[in-house]
């Protein structure tokens, strides 16, 4: 068998309402082509995130009719506390409705400004929340992260030497703490090793810096580290896990990912004062600290979600089925990022359609493609998300990376649809000539992926390559 068979059977069914070609061209236009403004109605398999899109288990919706709405000390809080404490081993356990406000939370107590916080690289909203602060966030990952074609089983490795030489450049008083994402979603879902960990722990005690997880995809990364790293073939996922978090003061996590539910977050940590200032925040901000801005129902779905998404059949068919499109369209020619990450197949858009111009937004012009021809919905990871104006010469800074990412919700999808994803990629592509560029005619003054409009541009002109 070349994937891993589902490890669950159906038991209720979300009916998917299919689409005509004429009607998705409608859509694109009264979208302005981009894909955030098309309703989710309308697409057949929709792989723009694997974030808060889970299907929970029998088990997780059982916990729901257990909700215990009480506002202080409900019992779904220490159960959820409880679970959290036996996986991540931190001491305090504070609840948000989803990761960004735990990010939120942390750097709004310790981060201040002129301050720089280095990561291996930073989730867009994880940067936003540094920079909020007027602080600086730095990426630090290895360079092969932004080599699509160098494959290397932990390219979401820190950068060690440059790690040291940003303490001593920048100074250990300006570095509140270092953060590892894992995996690490901007360079395309790659895990971090457990001994780049280890080493990023010894260097950073050293210095006496605190080391953060952003743990959205824990779970996955400790997969990764028992299938790839010596030493680990044995080990229990749980005993992964609570090894790779014995190296650091705390985490952030949205469980939209790896607590297998669609709302609910968090932050643990160790550190007594923070803890203080960070309750007191977020009772202003989001709500009384057994809560956290969710219900109690909410809590118990996520304590049931983190103990399941342990389990290694599970993990196996996860990695597997994402695997599993990844060789599918390797295998056709079709180029992606490699090797393929925990939680997404990236499609390389530079090389997929050679015959578009930077200027012509080919990431975006390929997401279209795909939701018009096959009612299949990705999202843009590329010049329309990251390009930059030089503020001295008003000309577009291009970023490294073209992409289209498929992100793969967790148990929704069956092998067939990922299949029926595959074939309409190798479609598309055999027919790429005929697939145009895209001309932006909107774009707000920040975060402009997510209300840009385009124009399409005249079918494709061929340019020389
Ligand atoms: N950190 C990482 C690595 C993420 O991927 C995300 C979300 C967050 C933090 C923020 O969590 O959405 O619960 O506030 N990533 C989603 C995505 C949105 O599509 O990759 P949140």
């Amino acid at each position: 068998m070349r994937f891993p068979s589902e490890p669950f059977k159906i038991k209720v069914v979300e009916p998917i309402r299919r689409t005509t070609r004429e009607e998705r061209d409608r859509l694109l236009r009264e979208a302005g082509y981009n894909l955030f403004h098309v309703p989710a109605e309308s697409v057949y398999v929709d792989l723009l995130t694997d974030s808060g899109t889970s299907a929970m288990s029998d088990n997780q919706w059982a916990g729901l009719m257990l909700g215990d709405e009480s506002y202080a000390g409900s019992k779904n809080y220490y159960h959820f506390e409880e679970t959290v404490r036996s996986i991540f081993g931190y001491r305090y356990v504070i609840p948000t409705h989803q990761g960004r406000m735990a990010e939120n939370l942390l750097f709004s107590t310790v981060v201040k400004p002129g301050m720089c916080v280095p990561n291996n690289i930073h989730f867009d909203t994880t940067r936003a929340n540094v920079e909020h602060q007027g602080a600086e966030a730095l990426d630090v990952v290895i360079k092969e992260a932004y080599d699509p074609h160098c494959e290397m089983p932990f390219k979401g490795n820190m950068d060690l030497i440059r790690l040291e030489d940003t303490i001593n450049r920048v100074g250990r008083d300006r570095i509140p703490l270092v953060m590892l994402t894992i995996t690490n979603n901007s360079g395309g879902g790659q895990p971090v090793s457990m001994e780049n960990i280890r080493q990023t722990r010894a260097l950073l005690t050293r210095h006496g810096i605190p080391l953060l997880f952003d743990a959205c995809r824990f779970a996955e990364n400790c997969f990764f580290i028992k299938e790839r790293e010596t030493g680990y073939a044995d080990a229990s996922i749980l005993a992964i896990a609570r090894e790779l978090f014995g190296y650091g003061d705390g985490c952030t996590m949205s469980a939209k990912k790896d607590g297998l539910v669609n709302i609910g977050g968090f932050l643990s940590l160790n550190h007594e004062q923070w803890v203080q200032d960070i309750t007191n925040m977020l009772i202003l901000v989001e709500g009384f600290p057994t809560y956290g801005g969710l219900a109690g129902r909410d809590l118990e779905a996520m304590a049931r979600g983190l103990r399941e998404v342990l389990d290694e059949d599970y993990l196996r068919f996860r990695i597997g089925q994402v695997r599993y499109l990844g060789e599918l369209l390797d295998n056709a020619g079709v180029s992606i990022l490699k090797p393929v990450g925990g939680h997404a197949v990236y499609l390389n858009a530079k090389e997929f359609l050679p015959h578009l111009r930077p200027e012509e937004f080919p990431a975006q012009a390929l997401a279209v493609a795909l939701y018009r021809e096959h009612g299949i919905r990705g999202v843009e990871i590329g010049t329309v998300m990251f390009g930059k104006k030089d503020p001295a010469t008003g000309r577009t800074i291009y970023p490294e990376l073209e992409m289209v990412r498929l992100a793969i919700p967790r148990r929704v999808y069956t092998n067939m649809q990922i299949t029926y994803v595959a074939e309409s990629i190798i479609e598309l592509h055999r027919r790429r000539d005929a697939i145009g560029g895209l001309k932006m005619t909107y774009e707000a003054p920040v975060l402009r992926h997510f209300t840009a409009r385009f124009e399409e541009l005249p079918p494709a002109r061929l340019h020389p390559v």
